[in-house]
């Protein structure tokens, strides 16, 4: 056979030659482009042309050679590419899982329960209120004189609606309102919530933050009553060696009103910089419903009587866990808030 015919034969074969695998492909590349291989072999048989038409043949060679080796890249590349896809498509079923990440209750969500969990036990119910409230419940109702400084725009966020003036509610007392207008005495109610004040964000203070409002209303509520509901919660949230102090304060919607402190509970009252050497940490404000915040609501002043009290649940928090910055609470770092496992 004359060269000529062995070259263009070995070209149908190499066209022809099918590459299913990557076995496929070895032997197509030791068949054809081995150091052993045809195309080598062809080069050999060059050796014996005569001296003018080596350029020809050369030339038909390396065609040839060109267009096996470009066969072959073509099939590497789609076998590499079938081989990936093999190995993502295959599951490996001894491979150890990915660990789920657990979550924990935000830190205010687990007081905010405890708090709840604590008055349940005492016979209070929960009860809730809107977020955005009128003037009534949030001031008038409770007995705010108009010109009171807390309705000022420094404190309030006010909302524009057009005809009636509505507000981001200041405190959960208007709660109170809401619930003494749609419910018969006797009252045994908390009301936790968030509430608004327009107040610049720092460690200390926030735009927003919760509530949790107390209200109790009967015949012949004392003074008395109050005391001993604050000291059963304070021993419940603190420990049972707290202690609890009232002092006299002013709120326009109770009469008379208190602020309460408990024993420092870090220090055991023996004074600290949490309690500013005082052995006594502030929190809560409370006192007995005043007659004019019943009489807006139709409540029977000379009947009925009650107390009323507030506290922040950030505060409590703070004294739980002793976090001091105000803001951590609502930034959403996951290292702060998987501190947090609790049965709440
Ligand atoms: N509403 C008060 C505040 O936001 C807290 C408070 C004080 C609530 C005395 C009461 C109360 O019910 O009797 O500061």
């Amino acid at each position: 056979m004359d060269l000529k015919e062995k070259i263009k034969l070995l070209g149908q074969e190499v066209e022809e030659f099918k590459i299913k695998s990557a076995e496929d492909l070895e032997s197509f590349r030791i068949k054809y482009l081995g150091s052993k291989g045809n195309l080598k072999l062809l080069y050999s048989d060059l050796k014996s042309v005569p001296n003018e038409l080596k350029r020809d043949f050369g030339q038909l060679i390396n065609k040839l050679k060109n267009s096996t080796e470009s066969k072959f890249n073509d099939f590497k590349a789609s076998v590499e590419t079938k081989q990936i896809d093999d190995a993502k498509n295959k599951i490996d079923l001894s491979r150890p899982a990915e660990e789920h990440q657990l979550g924990a209750r935000h830190p205010l969500a687990v007081v905010k329960n405890e708090i709840i969990d604590i008055f349940k036990r005492i016979g209070f119910t929960v009860s809730e209120g809107p977020e955005i409230e009128d003037d009534w419940h949030n001031f008038s109702a409770l007995n705010f004189p108009p010109e009171h400084p807390a309705r000022d725009m420094q404190d309030t966020f006010f909302i524009e609606t057009g005809e009636n003036e509505m507000a981001l509610r200041t405190h959960t007392s208007s709660v109170q309102v809401r619930v003494m207008e749609n419910e018969k005495p006797p009252i045994r109610t908390i009301s936790p919530g968030r509430v608004y004040r327009n107040e610049a964000i720092s460690a200390r203070a926030h735009c927003f933050f919760h509530q949790v409002e107390g209200l109790y209303i009967d015949t012949d509520v004392s003074f008395a009553d109050l005391k001993q509901t604050l000291l059963y919660f304070a021993q419940e949230m603190f420990g049972e060696k707290t202690k609890i102090r009232l002092r006299p304060s002013y709120f326009p919607f109770t009469e008379p009103s208190a602020e309460v402190d408990i024993s420092c509970t870090i220090c055991n009252a023996k004074g600290c910089n949490v309690c500013k050497y005082t052995g006594w940490l502030e929190i809560l404000g409370c006192g007995m419903v005043d007659p004019n915040v019943l009489e807006a609501v139709n409540i029977d002043s000379k009947q009925y009587s009650g107390f009323a009290f507030g506290m922040g649940i950030e505060r409590i928090a703070q004294l739980k866990y002793r976090v001091n910055d105000l803001r951590l609470y609502s930034e959403n770092d996951i290292r702060f808030l998987k501190q947090f496992k609790s049965a709440y």
